[in-house]
């Protein structure tokens, strides 16, 4: 499936998604040039994998928050409504054309 990463700097991504792969893989199969992203490695330990989508796409996503995500969430930098961790969505037909923001800052939770 297709999906659109909108980076911090305006520029846009447009990539292939493997069905069943994280997002976390999706960003780095494809190389988008993300800053520090995914540093835990999807353990589920960083926050830097913090993506926010439209309500839209929210809604639509395969899968709601863990309470291990939500505390994690809590963590991230720019928390939205709409936000998730990326390690923790797999890809889903559902999700074809999806625009996915990342926010302009992280935080690894990991050394708070
Ligand atoms: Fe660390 Fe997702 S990659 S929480």
């Amino acid at each position: 499936v297709s999906i659109k990463f909108i980076l911090p700097d305006g520029q846009v991504k447009l990539v292939n998604a493997k069905l069943g792969s994280t997002l976390l893989d999706v960003v780095l199969d494809n190389n988008v040039a993300i800053d520090g992203f995914g540093a835990c490695e999807g353990t589920l330990a960083c926050s830097t994998c913090h993506l926010v989508f439209s309500e839209q796409d929210f809604n639509k996503l395969p899968t709601k928050a863990s309470d291990e995500e939500l505390d994690m969430l809590d963590l991230a930098y720019g928390l939205t409504e709409t936000s998730r961790l990326g390690c923790q969505i797999k890809v889903t037909e559902d999700m074809n054309n999806m625009q996915v923001t990342v926010p302009a800052g992280m935080a690894d939770a990991r050394f708070r």
